[in-house]
């Protein structure tokens, strides 16, 4: 038997190209094929016309739906701040010392405030709140200016000599430069050393007792132990703020000290704020 002829060859049209007797057939492409290639094209116009699509010079096209990312996340945040609302209300009207009384509370305001803190506070004090020089560590129970909450809240609030604030704590470390004999500079330095334990020319260390008497105890308190209100710190003990070697003291002792904290009522709401506080009350060092 002969096969019958290939009919469907010829049924098909040649785009007329010939290579050595092979021809080149133009089938039409699968119809489902065409039609999913149409309907792409007609859903891409449909949404370049409903969502932002094409950039313009300062925002792409906005869509005749109105849909924005930025839109989304306000919504977002707009739904955990109605759900946290009333707890920030109470927060505000609790008594800052009887927050640790409410567990509920407690728990919303450390929870808030380790959030103020990692955004707020950290490039000065440290991710863990450990300081650094001229920065004070707040999780040790050694305070320039109190560890209470209360005493807390005043200081985040206003700040420690911040010109912004006309509340901002204030208390100066002088320069000594100018007002001391050099002789006098010396000793008292020795004494310093002396005070914190350190080893110190005993003999410069005396005379340097007297210097102290007259200019630094004043501030620093007789025995040196500090002052809370005045922000002088306790110089007997092996915490320092910016440095207990000898050069570091020289320096602090001849050119001053002018520490400064922003006041966070200028950004942050008072609810924050208390979070913040009760936040770094229970880091370690609150009393
Ligand atoms: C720009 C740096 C900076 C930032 C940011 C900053 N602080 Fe301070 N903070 C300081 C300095 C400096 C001092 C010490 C001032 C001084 O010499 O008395 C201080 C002191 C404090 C004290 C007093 C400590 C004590 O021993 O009495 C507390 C409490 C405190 N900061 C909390 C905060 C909190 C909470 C935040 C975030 C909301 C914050 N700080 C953000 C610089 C900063
Ligand atoms: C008017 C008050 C005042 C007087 C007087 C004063 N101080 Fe101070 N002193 C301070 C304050 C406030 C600070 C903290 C400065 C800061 O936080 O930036 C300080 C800081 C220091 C420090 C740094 C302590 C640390 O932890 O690094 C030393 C050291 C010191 N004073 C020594 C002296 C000596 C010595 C004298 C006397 C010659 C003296 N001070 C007189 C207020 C005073």
């Amino acid at each position: 038997m002969t096969k019958a002829p290939k009919k469907q060859k010829k049924e098909v049209k040649t785009t007329g190209h010939s290579w050595d007797g092979i021809e080149e057939l133009n089938n039409p492409l699968p119809r489902w094929w065409l039609w999913t290639f149409y309907g792409c094209i007609v859903f891409a116009l449909v949404y370049m016309a409903a969502y932002p699509a094409i950039p313009l010079l300062k925002e792409a096209t906005p869509g005749f739906l109105g849909w924005s990312t930025r839109q989304d996340v306000a919504k977002d945040i707009k739904k955990f701040d109605d759900a946290n609302k009333a707890l920030e209300e109470k927060l505000v009207a609790t008594d800052l010392t009887q927050v640790s009384e409410d567990a509920e509370l407690y728990h919303y305001a450390t929870s808030a405030g380790a959030a103020v803190f990692r955004t707020w506070c950290i490039q000065c004090h440290g991710s863990g709140g450990q300081g650094a020089k001229g920065f004070p560590n707040l999780l040790d129970d050694d305070w320039l200016w109190g560890g209470d909450v209360e005493t807390i809240y005043t200081t985040v609030t206003h700040g420690i000599r911040s010109s912004a604030d006309d509340d901002t704590r204030t208390g100066e470390m002088p320069a000594w430069a100018d007002v001391l004999e050099p002789d006098e500079t010396k000793s008292v330095i020795e004494y310093v050393l002396k005070l914190s334990g350190q080893d110190a020319d005993q003999q410069l260390a005396e005379a340097g007792a007297i210097v102290f008497e007259d200019n630094c105890a004043a501030c620093h308190g007789d025995d040196g132990t500090g002052d809370r209100d005045l922000g002088a710190p306790n110089l007997t003990d092996a915490i320092w703020l910016y440095g207990g070697d000898r050069a570091t003291i020289t320096e602090t002792v001849t050119k001053g000290r002018h520490g400064v904290m922003p006041n966070w009522n200028a950004r942050l709401n008072d609810a924050d704020i208390r979070s913040v506080t009760l936040y770094v009350h229970q880091l370690g060092g609150g009393e």
